[in-house]
C-alpha cells in the first residue's frame, strides 16, 4: 500500500540478500522508520515487542527469523532452537506456528549447507502468498459490501456505507492489503462511498495509531471512536457492517481476535448488524474446536494498561501514567467470539458460514 505515493510492503529482504527490513510499528503514526533484522534474536525481539505485529506478519517474520538463524548455523539443533525461540514470542496468532512448521518441514530433509537459501525462498513464498490471499479476501469482501450497500432503503443509498473495525487488520498486520481492511480498500478504489468507524483499541491503540494511519494514507474517510462507542452507533443505525481480522480461527469457526472484539460481536448481534471476519487459510487452526476453552490467550504487560503512549507538544513520543500509583492492571490481549455471533467468514477462497461444515466446504483438501 502507499505511503506518500511510494508503495511499501511491511517486510522485505534487504539488498545484501541476508538481512530483513521491517517497518517499526511501535513509532507509528508519529514517526515512520524502518529497522533491519540481522539475526534470529532480533527477529524474535521484533515480534515480542510488536515492532511487527498482526497475525500474518508475525508468521512471515518468524519464517525469515528461521532464515536468519540458519545463516549462522544450519544444523538440526540450531533449527530446533530457533523454532522454539520464535514460536514462544507470541502465543495466540497461529500463523506463527504455521509458518515456522512450513519452513522447518521444508528444510529438515535438506543437507545443512542448502538450508539458508531454501529458507529464504520459502519465507519469500509465504510472503507472496500472503499478499495474494489478502487481495483475494479483498475481492470477496468487496462483493459483500456492494450487495449490502445496494440493499439499503432507497433514501439511504446516498449516505456513506458505514463499516466498523477493531484493532488493525490492515496492510500493516499482513505483508500487504490486510485482511479486514482489504475489502475496505477495494471498495474505496471501486468508488463505493465508504466510511470507517475505527475503534481506538485499548490498550495499545492499534486502531487509533495504525488503522487510522493506513486509512488516512490511502484517503479512505474514517473516524476514530473510543472502544465503547460502537454499541451506541449500532443502536442508532450508524453501522452497516462490522469487519475484523482474526489471530486464530478454530475448525468450528470460533474466532480469536484483539481484546474487545467479542463485545462488538455481541452488540452487532443485538442490533442485527452483520459481523464479518476476514482471514487467510494460515489463520485456521484445524486442531482446535472450542475457541473459548482451547485457544491460548496472550497476557501482556500490565504496563500497557496503566500507561499510554503518545506524542507530546514538543513532538516527542512519550508514555504517561493513567492509573493511581499501586493500582494493578491485567492485560489479556485477545478474546474469542463464538461462531454463532459471526455472520460469515471471508477467506481467500470465498465466503463461508462460521462452522465446521462451512470451513470444510472451502478447504476440503486441508
Ligand atoms: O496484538 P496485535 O496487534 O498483533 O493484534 C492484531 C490483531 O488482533 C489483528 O486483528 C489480527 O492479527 C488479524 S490481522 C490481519
Amino acid at each position: 500500500m502507499n505511503i506518500d505515493g511510494k508503495a511499501w510492503r511491511t517486510i522485505w529482504l534487504e539488498s545484501d540478500g541476508r538481512s530483513v527490513g521491517v517497518i517499526d510499528q511501535t513509532l507509528l503514526p508519529h514517526r515512520f522508520t524502518t529497522r533491519t533484522l540481522c539475526n534470529c534474536d532480533e527477529a524474535a525481539e521484533a515480534i515480542s515487542t510488536m515492532v511487527v505485529r498482526g497475525a500474518p506478519l508475525i508468521g512471515v517474520t518468524g519464517a525469515y527469523g528461521l532464515m536468519l538463524a540458519l545463516q549462522e548455523d544450519p544444523s538440526d539443533a540450531a533449527l530446533q532452537t530457533a523454532f522454539e525461540q520464535l514460536n514462544a514470542t507470541r502465543p495466540t496468532a497461529v500463523n506463527l506456528r504455521w509458518a515456522l512448521e512450513r519452513v522447518r518441514d521444508r528444510l529438515l530433509p535438506l543437507p545443512p549447507e542448502q538450508r539458508p537459501e531454501a529458507a529464504k525462498r520459502e519465507a519469500a513464498r509465504i510472503a507472496d502468498e500472503d499478499v495474494a490471499m489478502c487481495a483475494a479476501i479483498g475481492d470477496h469482501g468487496l462483493a459483500i459490501f456492494q450487495q449490502l450497500a445496494a440493499a439499503r432503503p432507497v433514501d439511504r443509498r446516498d449516505e456513506p456505507f458505514n463499516v466498523l473495525t477493531h484493532c488493525n487488520a490492515g496492510w500493516l498486520a499482513t505483508v500487504d492489503w490486510g485482511t479486514a481492511l482489504a475489502p475496505i480498500y477495494k471498495a474505496h478504489r471501486a468508488g463505493l462511498n465508504i466510511h470507517v468507524w475505527v475503534d481506538e483499541t485499548r490498550p495499545r491503540n492499534q486502531g487509533a495509531s495504525l488503522t487510522a494511519y493506513e486509512l488516512g494514507r490511502e484517503g479512505v474517510p474514517h473516524t476514530v471512536i473510543v472502544d465503547n462507542a460502537g454499541g451506541h452507533l449500532m443502536q442508532h443505525g450508524q453501522v452497516d457492517a462490522v469487519i475484523v481480522g482474526t489471530d486464530r480461527t478454530t475448525r468450528r469457526g470460533d474466532v480469536c481476535n484483539k481484546i474487545g472484539t467479542y463485545l462488538k460481536a455481541l452488540a452487532a448481534h443485538d442490533n442485527q448488524v452483520p459481523f464479518y471476519v476476514a482471514l487467510p487459510a494460515s489463520t485456521i487452526d484445524w486442531t482446535l474446536g472450542d475457541g473459548v476453552a482451547e485457544i491460548p490467550i496472550e497476557a501482556r504487560s500490565a504496563q500497557e494498561v496503566t500507561q499510554i503512549q503518545g506524542r507530546d507538544s514538543a513532538g516527542m513520543i512519550t508514555s504517561v501514567q493513567l492509573t493511581p500509583d499501586g493500582s494493578p492492571g491485567f492485560n489479556p490481549a485477545f478474546d474469542v467470539t463464538p461462531a454463532r455471533l459471526v455472520t460469515a467468514l471471508i477467506t481467500e477462497r470465498g465466503v463461508a458460514e462460521a462452522s465446521e461444515a462451512g470451513l470444510k466446504g472451502l478447504y476440503a483438501d486441508d
